[in-house]
């Protein structure tokens, strides 16, 4: 029996095979490219724009830096309304409604700000609560094409399934189908013209960024919600 067989089942009704192994509960990260470098221009200004408005922004789970209000849909224009679109497709393609697998009842209450982050400036670490799926999209990422590691800025994602056994043993870690040791914690560094979505329960930071340029995100929370049957 192949040990995959039975993976589909929507209750995760398993079957159970000899000398073999699955990774299960999987967390999803999600990669893709945002569409032109005239979009990014748009964003970009619209940005600055809202920055030059409300100097003050809010501060959240951020050190430093600059966290706009969470209305960017509002102020961002067209480019604002083609990355939410982006991030809503991203999102219909990774979950699926087991209940109506061909007819998702379910939409996506979106939510928008803008990060910009200088020398120095960091998120600690933290979830969105309430929301189902968060994304970030890069529209600079400060890095000015030095690909030197010093300088830091990684998006750090938490292993999920805290407390581990290895809270007894840091140095004994599991590992995945493959053979590879399962890390606990994983960094990625950010590039321009990326965008990454993963559940909003996933613990995420940023470590301290060092380079010269100023970092540009957008952060998108998609909240799920039922649609309005008509
Ligand atoms: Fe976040």
């Amino acid at each position: 029996m192949d040990g995959r067989q039975g993976a589909s089942g929507r209750r995760g009704t398993e079957r159970l095979s000899l000398a073999n192994q699955r990774d299960l509960f999987p967390t999803p990260f999600v990669i893709d490219n945002l569409q032109s470098d005239a979009g990014l221009a748009m964003l970009r200004e619209a940005i600055e724009a809202e920055r030059t408005r409300d100097s003050k922004g809010l501060s959240i789970s951020n050190f430093g830096g600059w966290h706009s209000n969470t209305q960017m849909l509002e102020w961002g224009g067209e480019a604002a309304k083609a990355l939410i679109h982006k991030a809503m497709t991203m999102a219909d393609e990774a979950c699926v409604d087991i209940k109506s697998p061909d007819a998702n009842r379910f939409g996506w209450v979106p939510q928008m700000w803008a990060n910009v982050s200088d020398k120095g400036d960091a998120n600690q670490y933290h979830t969105h609560p309430g929301s189902f799926w968060s994304a970030v999209a890069y529209v600079d990422d400060g890095y000015e094409r030095d690909t030197d590691p010093g300088l830091g800025g990684e998006l750090q994602l938490l292993d999920p399934r805290m407390p581990m056994v290895r809270m007894a043993a840091p140095d004994l870690h599991l590992k995945d189908a493959a053979g590879r040791p399962v890390p606990s914690e994983i960094s990625i560094r950010p590039q321009t013209g990326k965008i990454v979505m993963f559940p909003s329960w996933l613990q995420h930071a940023v470590r301290p960024f060092h380079g010269e340029g100023t970092r540009i995100s957008i952060a998108i929370n998609l909240t799920a919600a039922l649609k309005r049957s008509r």
